[in-house]
């Protein structure tokens, strides 16, 4: 179907981001699921494939030459991308609390959940401008609240970081797109049964991307620059 919209999720071989896979199939898109290792890759796509048309894309978010190549792949194939799920994201052994985080970890949740994030960002932006009505959607948290923050004792300084920074691409790339058709927005999944936390969640995977399907596919009239859960808006 020529009218198919494009989507890439990164991190999508499981968890989150496989069920936001699995969701933008279901609405008829054609899926690009991003994985850094192909074998992992190639098996989320057999397990998807009955369900639309869902592809490989080898996609590492610490691995420029990935994100050109992949860049590349859907110039060629597509001309366009309709939708950006940046999804991927880690949580770093030895992150911790203000005064006992160990700084290297810190530093490498900064890298991949922002830094690297933002590459993704820059490297497929192009893409997204050719597209009618692109969607950016960063898979943020509610520890990266900087409100939430100041009431609760997350004990991960990294992570939360990382997502606050997260928080302000979403913000300060919807301002810069304001005139465009581009919507920018976070999503934030709860506490949601992933390898991210042992599978110690209390939500599935497909309640945790409920939120970013539904940010993926806004219409017109939706919103950018916000940040929500499927329970409504969140405070920054
Ligand atoms: N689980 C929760 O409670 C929760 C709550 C709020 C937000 N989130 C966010 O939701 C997103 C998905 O997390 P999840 O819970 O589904 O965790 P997950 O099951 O551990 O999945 C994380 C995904 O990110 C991929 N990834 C990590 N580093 C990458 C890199 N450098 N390049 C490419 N892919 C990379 C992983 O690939 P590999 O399989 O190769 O490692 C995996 O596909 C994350 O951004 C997370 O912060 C999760």
């Amino acid at each position: 179907m020529a009218n198919k919209k494009i989507a890439l999720v990164t991190g999508a071989n499981k968890g989150i981001g496989f069920e936001i896979a699995r969701g933008l199939l279901q609405a008829g898109c054609r899926v690009y699921l991003g994985a850094r290792e192909a074998a992992k890759g190639q098996q989320a796509v057999a397990e998807l494939a009955a369900e639309g048309d869902v592809r490989f894309l080898a996609v590492d978010l610490a691995n420029q030459a990935t994100l050109d190549a992949a860049a590349a792949h859907l110039q060629r194939e597509e001309g366009r991308l309709d939708i950006l799920v940046n999804n991927a994201g880690i949580n770093v052994a030895g992150d911790g609390s203000p005064s006992s985080a160990d700084v290297r970890s810190v530093e490498q949740a900064l890298q991949t959940n922002f830094l690297s994030t933002l590459a993704v960002t820059q490297t497929l932006l192009p893409l997204v401008k050719r597209a009618a009505a692109g969607r950016i959607v960063n898979v943020s948290s509610p520890l990266g609240s900087l409100t939430l923050s100041g009431q609760n004792d997350w004990g991960l300084l990294g992570y939360s970081a990382s997502k606050a920074a997260l928080n302000m691409l979403t913000v300060q790339l919807a301002y810069e797109l304001r005139d465009t058709a581009i919507k920018v927005n976070s999503a934030n999944p709860g506490y949601t049964a992933t390898d991210l936390n042992g599978f110690a969640g209390t939500d599935t995977p497909a309640q945790g991307a409920a939120e970013a399907i539904r940010l993926a596919l806004l219409l017109a009239d939706g919103p950018t620059g916000t940040t929500s859960s499927s329970a409504g808006p969140l405070p920054w």
